[in-house]
């Protein structure tokens, strides 16, 4: 059952119920809560006391008050008061939402005040305590069998202050529905290559548009040969799984698009140059940039910007097999300029190659796309910031931004031309690959190629898409980044 989170302007002191989380600033209990203290038999007070617990930066403890009161307070620290911002509110959620459901809590409260977040604005911290909470919670589908189920689902979170604040509930409302796109993009990442295939990405896509009244298109094999993406089609050949080609709308005005590009690759192998078995079986992960922008429509159909967006998923699976495309192939693409493959492992841009010459009859007024493209983006960046490239400095400006805003940062790599020499060929247009040497810049020079005559930037998730080991604030796997990202670009926009 999925997590409900709403609001409710309560008194502290009168909470009950299995928990409540509680995000407070470094020092000494804040007045506010003497009230809910005393409810809680001092608890909080010898907490704080004991000196176990500061209130320092992902601090916790647990504390369980006298009968009367809530059955546990989960105290989660964000550090100085002054320095508190909406990521930290969003992450004390995160904190507090992993908690609950490892703790079995089928319901919780996370109390509110204001004095542990002076510096942010009421909106913002209802949107991040809304995105933070489910965003914590999330876990694995279960799969195994019989179903292991020995606690009970956290179903649903209140969270409680002393006022009524439109501006909070409405915070609220957003991100409930960044939470939704969250979910579905984390659900669609986690899914093994043998269920999520191009065709499953399809079905949810259709599935989607009907739900939001999205108009949809989903190109089959057929449909991709007869709109000439050459490039995709070199890719899907060494596989049994069709390719598609999914194109969502969502036409809130009538003003030229923003163009969203997912990489949907749904499995990786590396094709004829494949890759060493050593974690292949992240390469389910592949198709993250595809999950981030159905997500980023989940949310878009529940928010309803008064923007034009559309969402543009090329998708296939990168298989060594008799009928693989090799090293040496030169094949054609959308835009008719030619490639010589080099590396069957760099797939991802020449699905991406054809989205974006795909994108020009739009006329957008900007396209953003994002793609696990490099291993090369996390030898540079690790896994704290995704890398940035593009053509339009107000764009990459505006990406930066919203990156900054929304806690998943981008970082900005250079497409000098100097760099273009390295995928120069001699046969063709473009080699596939440049190499070891700036390998995440020349694979988004390759797709600068294809993105002519539109202010285009793109971002390189491979490192911040999924994490290989488990943190305060989520369990291993996917991320659902850009989901957020997204949404704060449309929403700043708007
Ligand atoms: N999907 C991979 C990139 C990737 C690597 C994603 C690690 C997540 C984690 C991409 O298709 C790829 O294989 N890129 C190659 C390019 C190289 C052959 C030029 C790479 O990064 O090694
Ligand atoms: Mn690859
Ligand atoms: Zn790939």
């Amino acid at each position: 059952m999925p997590l409900v989170v709403t609001h409710r302007v309560a008194a502290a002191a009168a909470l009950k119920g299995p928990l409540v989380i509680l995000p407070v600033a470094q020092g000494p209990l804040a007045d506010s809560l003497a009230a809910f203290d005393q409810a809680c038999g001092g608890a909080l007070a010898r907490c704080l006391a004991s000196g176990d617990f500061t209130g320092a930066k992902d601090d916790t403890a647990l504390v369980y008050p006298d009968p009367g009161g809530p059955e546990r307070v989960l105290l989660v620290g964000m550090g100085e008061a002054e320095q508190v911002t909406a990521a930290a509110l969003r992450r004390a959620a995160m904190i507090g939402g992993k908690k609950a459901r490892t703790l079995g809590a089928p319901t919780a409260s996370l109390l509110f005040t204001s004095s542990a977040a002076p510096k942010v604005a009421a909106g913002r911290a209802g949107q991040a305590l809304a995105e933070g909470v489910p965003f914590g919670a999330w876990h694995y589908p279960d799969l195994k069998r019989p179903p292991e189920s020995p606690k009970p689902d956290f179903t649903q979170c209140e969270l409680i202050t002393a006022d009524a604040s439109a501006d909070f509930a409405a915070g609220l409302t957003r991100g409930n529905a960044v939470a939704a796109g969250q979910t579905l993009t984390r659900g669609l990442q986690v899914l093994p290559g043998n269920t999520c295939t191009p065709e499953y990405l399809g079905e949810r896509a259709r599935e989607l548009a009907e739900r939001h009244g999205f108009t949809i298109t989903v190109m089959d094999k057929a449909a991709i040969t007869k709109a000439g993406m050459h490039a995709l089609l070199a890719v899907a050949k060494g596989s049994a799984v069709e390719p598609r080609f999914i194109i969502l709308e969502h036409r809130g005005s009538k003003a030229a698009p923003v163009v969203l590009v997912g990489k949907g690759v749904t499995f990786d192998t590396g094709g004829i140059s494949i890759k060493p078995p050593q974690n292949m079986e992240d390469m389910k992960y592949d198709m993250s940039g595809a999950a981030a922008v159905l997500g980023a429509f989940e949310t878009i159909g529940l928010l309803k910007p008064t923007q034009h967006v559309i969402g543009l998923i090329p998708s296939c699976e990168n298989m060594p097999s008799s009928t693989a495309y090799r090293p040496g192939d030169v094949v054609s693409s959308h835009l008719g300029k030619t490639i010589e493959v080099v590396n069957t492992d760099a797939e991802g841009r020449l699905l991406l190659g054809d989205a974006l010459s795909w994108a020009r009859q739009y006329s957008p007024a900007a396209v953003i796309d994002c793609a696990t493209l490099t291993g090369a983006i996390v030898i540079a960046l690790g896994h704290t910031a995704s890398g940035l490239m593009g053509t339009d400095r107000a764009l990459l400006d505006a990406v930066r931004e919203a990156g900054e805003a929304a806690d998943e940062r981008v970082w900005e790599l250079p497409l000098w031309d100097d760099y273009r020499e390295l995928i120069k060929s001699e046969i063709a247009d473009m080699k596939n690959s440049g190499g070891r040497a700036a390998g995440s810049i020349t694979a988004g020079w390759f797709l600068r190629e294809f993105a002519e005559g539109y202010p285009w930037a793109h971002v390189d998730i491979a490192g911040t898409a999924y994490t290989d080991r488990e943190s305060p604030t989520q369990v291993k796997g996917p991320t659902g980044v850009m989901v957020r990202l997204f949404t704060e670009y449309l929403l700043a926009r708007a």
